[in-house]
C-alpha cells in the first residue's frame, strides 16, 4: 500500500520522475531494494550509482541484481556517500536520489548514516541534479532512532533557497510509520 511505508511512497514519487534511460543514485544500498527498483526504472540503457560503506551488504545486493538480471545497469561502489562527487563520471547529470537513512542492523551499529556525511552528500548530489529531477531521505524507524541525524539534516534542508528547491517533508501521525523528506530541484 501507497502510505503503509515511507520506501512504498519514495517508490511512487520515483516513479513518475525517472525514465528509462536516466542516470540515478543510491546512497545507500544496503540489501538493495531501493537499488533493484531504481535498475528497473533506468532499464539495461540507464545507470544506477549505488554506494555503501558495506561490503557484505553490497555482495547481497549484487546477488540480487545478478538473479534479477538487472546487474549491467548498475555499478556498486563500497566507499561512502560522502565522496560521491569524486566517484561519479565529470559533468554527469541525476534524475533522482535516494537516501535511506540509519543502519541495516541496529541503532547502535557501525554501519549507521551520520549527520555531516549525510549533509556532505546530498548538497553534492544536488550539484549534480537535473532540473526537475528528485532526491529523496526515507527514515525508517525500525532501524533509525537518530533524532540528532534527523534534527540537523531538517535545519540544512530548511536553508536551501526556495527559488531553486521545492522541500517537503511526510510523516506519520497516527502511526510510528517513519518520514520522508522529498527535495525536489525547480
Ligand atoms: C537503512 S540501511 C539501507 C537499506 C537499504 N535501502 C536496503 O534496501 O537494504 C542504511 C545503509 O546505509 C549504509 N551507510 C551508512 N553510512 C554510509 C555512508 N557514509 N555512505 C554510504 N552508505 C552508508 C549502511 O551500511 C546501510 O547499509
Amino acid at each position: 500500500m501507497l502510505l503503509d511505508q515511507p520506501s512504498s511512497f519514495a517508490h511512487f514519487l520515483l516513479d513518475q520522475a525517472i525514465r528509462p534511460g536516466d542516470v540515478v543514485i543510491d546512497a545507500t544500498v544496503g540489501h538493495g531494494d531501493d537499488t533493484l527498483f531504481l535498475a528497473e526504472k533506468v532499464a539495461d540503457y540507464g545507470h544506477v550509482y549505488g554506494f555503501d560503506i558495506q561490503k557484505e551488504a553490497l555482495a547481497t545486493c549484487q546477488k540480487r541484481l545478478t538473479t534479477a538480471n538487472l546487474s549491467q545497469q548498475v555499478s556498486l561502489i563500497n566507499q561512502g556517500h560522502e565522496r560521491i562527487i569524486t566517484a561519479l563520471p565529470a559533468d554527469l547529470k541525476v534524475q533522482a536520489a535516494i537516501f535511506s537513512l540509519g543502519s541495516l542492523s541496529s541503532e547502535t551499529s557501525q554501519d549507521v548514516t551520520l549527520p555531516n556525511t549525510t549533509i556532505s552528500a546530498y548538497h553534492q548530489v544536488l550539484s549534480r541534479l537535473n532540473r526537475g529531477g528528485l532526491l529523496l531521505f526515507i527514515i525508517d524507524n525500525h532501524f533509525f532512532k537518530s533524532e540528532e541525524e534527523i534534527h540537523y539534516l531538517v535545519a540544512d534542508l530548511t536553508r536551501l533557497n526556495p527559488e531553486r528547491y521545492a522541500v517537503r517533508h511526510f510523516q506519520g501521525v497516527n502511526q510510528d510509520v517513519g518520514q520522508l523528506l522529498t527535495v525536489i530541484k525547480k
